[in-house]
């Protein structure tokens, strides 16, 4: 299969927070690799910006060592390195202080798509914000992307929607979730729409449940100060889980366009009824396997916070009604593994006998590792001895079926980089679908907060807190086996 890729136009990305961890980890290996692959035009230039006094020179010999570290080796082409490392300025500059923007203003150029990327605390959005307008900087014409957290509940989120505003119209605002530049993320949009196979059976009627898994095996290390103010309910539910259930739960929009896609993912998350306490399962992971527990990185001995939260949640309109999702996620579990598994009901007879074997189709989506999908359905068993079932998947492995495309795949960032500079939203939250979970998730947490909720303690390297199976074994259910 050939590739295709078609360059976008020349741009001017200017990263605030140009030395942090997601532009040294995600955002400059990402555009190296767009270079690369020849999407990302020559005459583009990349500005990096942060309160460091750095030269042009020093900027560079940073962004040469992050390529380093987090461009795999075959990706690594010296004399492309040099000539995307040609294409990167540095400006010293702080959100709250005057220094520094006149010179951004010679940086950037007018006549090309004019990017900036606030890949710094939220706090800064509004005086970002403020000064790429005083001083000329942005017009109407460029795009903004803003990083997650969007706030940590509806309030903040409505402030901080407020705050942009009054300087960017919705248009011009990209707020990433990177889940939604995940391959097999929009692949879940490709089956669902491209096929007439699935969307028959896509409903109650015939679909028992859905699972949605995201585990993984890392600890909260060096993020504790961060994640002990969000938990696994404002780090990854309400928004990449959320994500993923809209995607599954929405009705088909009329066209893959922004608005289309982002109006029927809205109608999910009002769709969505409030959660009983006695459907959540709120976990903590203990010290184990020579690492200290949550508390001990978290550095509050007394931390509520949630590393591990599973959830059974109902979407209430005519397509969903009586099909429970079950979501969970969590760190420090057994495996690093991210799937949603579709179970379909039983066929309204069977022609075998109790014995013979039979179980559920599933369809089962692996977002990571290995991504690709899997249709578990039932077939004879071969050989002698009667009519016995036995089920095998219909397994597509992506990179099996596409072979050498499939490694050329871009990362989340790339991608969404790249539809940031085409002016494509459609992978991109828009306000108020972000106001809309934040709505949903407020009183659940809420809840914990009046109650004093103390999450249970879960070893590391398990499956997590012994409550959860509970969730799914008093519906008569079970989850899958978290395995990489
Ligand atoms: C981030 C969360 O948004 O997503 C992290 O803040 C989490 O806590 C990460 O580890 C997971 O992303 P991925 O792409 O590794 O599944």
């Amino acid at each position: 299969m050939v590739s295709r890729v078609i360059p976008v136009d020349p741009f001017d990305l200017v990263i605030f927070g140009g030395t942090g961890d997601l532009a040294k980890r995600k955002i400059l290996p990402g555009l190296y690799r767009r270079f690369l692959g020849g999407q990302m035009p020559a005459d583009s230039r990349i500005i990096g910006g942060a309160r460091a006094d750095l030269t042009d020179e020093a900027y560079r010999a940073m962004v040469a060592a992050a390529i380093d570290e987090f461009v795999p080796p075959d990706r690594k082409n010296p004399e492309v390195i040099t000539d995307f490392l040609a294409r990167i300025s540095y400006v010293s500059i702080d959100a709250t202080v005057e220094g520094g923007w006149e010179k951004l203003k010679t940086l950037v150029r007018p006549g090309v798509v004019r990017a900036f990327y606030f890949s710094v605390a939220p706090a800064l959005f509004g005086d970002l914000a403020e000064k790429l307008h005083q001083h000329g900087i942005a017009d109407t014409t460029c795009r903004i992307v803003v990083e997650k957290p969007f706030g940590r509940d509806l309030a903040s989120a409505k402030a901080l929607n407020a705050t942009l505003a009054k300087y960017f119209t919705e248009d011009q605002i990209y707020r990433i979730d990177h889940y939604l530049g995940k391959e097999t993320v929009q692949n879940l949009m490709a089956v669902r729409f491209a096929n007439i196979l699935f969307e028959p059976l896509w409903k109650a009627e015939y679909v028992d449940h859905v699972q949605i898994t995201v585990a993984e095996t890392v600890g909260v290390n060096g993020r504790g100060a961060y994640y002990d103010t969000s938990g696994a309910m404002r780090d990854m539910i309400q928004n990449h889980m959320m994500q993923l259930l809209c995607l599954i739960a929405m009705e088909p929009p009329y066209h893959f366009d922004p608005a289309a896609v982002r109006d029927e993912k809205l109608k999910v998350i009002r769709a969505l009824d409030a959660v009983k306490p006695s459907d959540i399962v709120r976990g903590q992971y203990l010290a184990g396997g020579g690492e200290g527990g949550y508390v001990e990185h978290s550095e509050n001995p007394n931390s509520k916070t949630e590393s591990y939260l599973a959830l059974k949640v109902s979407v209430s309109n005519w397509r969903w009604k009586g099909t429970p999702f079950y979501l969970r996620t969590g760190k420090r579990l057994r495996a690093r593994t991210s799937e949603i598994a579709i179970t379909f009901k039983e066929p309204p007879h069977s022609i075998f006998d109790e014995t013979s074997g039979w179980k559920e189709n599933v369809l089962v989506i692996r977002l990571q590792p290995n991504e690709g999908m899997d249709l578990l359905v039932m077939i004879k068993e071969p050989g002698p001895g009667g009519m016995r079932l036995t089920q095998v998947p219909l397994d597509m492995s992506f990179a099996d079926a596409l072979g050498e495309d499939a490694e050329d795949v871009p990362d989340a960032y790339e991608r969404l980089i790249m539809d940031v500079i085409r002016g494509n939203q459609t992978l991109f939250m828009r306000g108020d679908e972000v106001e809309a979970a934040w709505a949903w998730t407020d009183p659940i947490i809420q809840g914990w907060e009046a109650r004093g909720h103390k999450p249970q303690g879960y070893d590391p390297g398990s499956s997590g807190p012994e409550d959860a199976l509970m969730l799914m074994h008093r519906d008569g259910r079970r989850w899958r086996e978290i395995k990489g």
